[in-house]
């Protein structure tokens, strides 16, 4: 299950002295892969209120109780040392379901206030369901958020009811739309598909999406459900999606160089047969995170609701900071656990070679999407 977690305490000096042997004295969030993160997924919470099969189970999950959560003043205090010490300069918030964190306007307003230590601003953006969000896409706006990338896999009610056990999309049409209407932009829409529930929708996402100025990406579902209900068998992949986009438009790839640690292998669509040189209709994105890892460009670090620095999605060990914050710690010393937290990170998460999972070496995370945040 999902919510079992490791009992852990604050490391001691001694042990950050150990986990850091060989790391060069930099101030970043560096790794042995020489890979350096600058990039903070931060979860607000592990709820949410859609159900979504690849997610959650239909009951939710055994909630993270409100005391182990960090409070507002302890998100914006981690994000500060990770931005003014650490070099971050992309802070995303995510869930569970961000919009369900009351001071969400108020963490992402202090968070698009700080600066890195040479004076760089900071750039806040938020991955959500959307829901709710028409009523706050304009405090959000002017608290500073830029982006959004909200979850959409299907345009049809009917599809959405089972796939979300929830019977939401106008809602979510509602909420994509005041972000657009804000300005929070561009617009990425995360869909992720199902075999025989939605793997033929891709076309009529992008058609859609096209035509209101979103971008879309086509999301591989990865093994970190609640449920352990994952299988490689069947998986819609990268490949089957442009494959099935190539069925309406024309794909060019973007340039792979460009793509540096982003996960989307993007390409510029154009209407089938279209002179190649004529201007793009627009942008769609593939994340291929089973069939083409992108590992090594990765420039993240995560830090969960509870306060547990994440060195990847698929970690199976983590860092507690909020053992540190309450304990007294001072910034500096943050910093160094976070640091050495970083510089355990693993080369590869391994996912790709999931079958069988027992004999590759890839293990699942002790926790799912939603206690991680995505
Ligand atoms: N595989 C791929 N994507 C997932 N998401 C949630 N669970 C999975 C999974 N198992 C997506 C959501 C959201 C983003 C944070 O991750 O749809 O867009
Ligand atoms: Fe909620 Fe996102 Fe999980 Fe769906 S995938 S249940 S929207 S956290």
């Amino acid at each position: 299950m999902p919510a079992v977690r490791r009992p852990s305490g604050a490391p001691g000096a001694g042990a950050v002295a150990r986990a850091t042997a060989g790391r060069p004295a930099v101030p970043g969030l560096v790794d042995p892969s020489g890979r350096t993160a600058v990039d903070l997924r931060v979860s607000l919470t592990d709820r949410c209120n859609l159900r979504c099969g690849y997610c959650m189970p239909p009951e939710g999950l055994d909630w993270m109780p409100a005391g182990e959560l960090l409070d507002d003043d302890e998100v914006v205090r981690l994000v500060r040392v990770a931005v003014e010490h650490l070099g971050v300069t992309e802070v995303r918030y995510t869930g569970g379901e961000p919009l369900l964190r009351r001071g969400l306007e108020r963490v992402v307003a202090a968070t698009t206030a700080l600066r890195t230590a040479d004076g760089r601003a900071v750039e806040a953006s938020m991955t959500t369901n959307a829901l709710g969000l028409d009523k706050r896409a304009a405090a959000l706006a002017a608290a500073g958020l830029r982006r959004i990338n909200v979850s959409l896999d299907t345009l049809r009610p009917e599809r959405f009811a089972a796939i979300t056990r929830r019977d939401r999309h106008a809602d979510v049409l509602a909420g994509v739309a005041a972000a657009a209407a804000a300005g929070i932009g561009p617009v990425k829409v995360n869909a992720v598909l199902l075999p025989g529930v939605n793997d033929d929708e891709a076309p009529e996402l992008l058609a859609w999406a096209l035509a209101a100025g979103y971008e879309l990406r086509v999301i591989e579902q990865m093994p970190i459900d609640a449920q352990g209900a994952w299988s490689r068998e069947g998986l819609v992949t990268a490949d089957d999606v442009v494959a099935s986009l190539r069925t309406a438009f024309d794909l060019e790839d973007d340039d792979p160089a460009a793509r540096g640690g982003a996960p989307a292998q993007t390409y510029r669509v154009r209407a089938r047969g279209a002179d190649p040189t004529s201007a793009p209709l627009g942008r769609v994105g593939v994340i291929a995170s089973v069939t083409r890892p992108f590992c090594e460009a990765c420039d993240r670090t995560r830090l969960t609701a509870d306060g547990q620095v994440r060195s990847c999605l698929f970690s199976t060990s983590e860092t507690d900071l909020r053992a540190l914050l309450r304990g007294g710690a001072s910034d500096d010393e943050v910093a160094d656990v976070w640091r050495a937290a970083m510089w355990g990170k693993a080369p590869a998460h391994g996912v790709g070679e999931a079958e069988p999972v027992t004999a590759s070496g890839f293990a699942r995370p002790s926790r799912s999407m939603s206690a991680i945040g995505g």
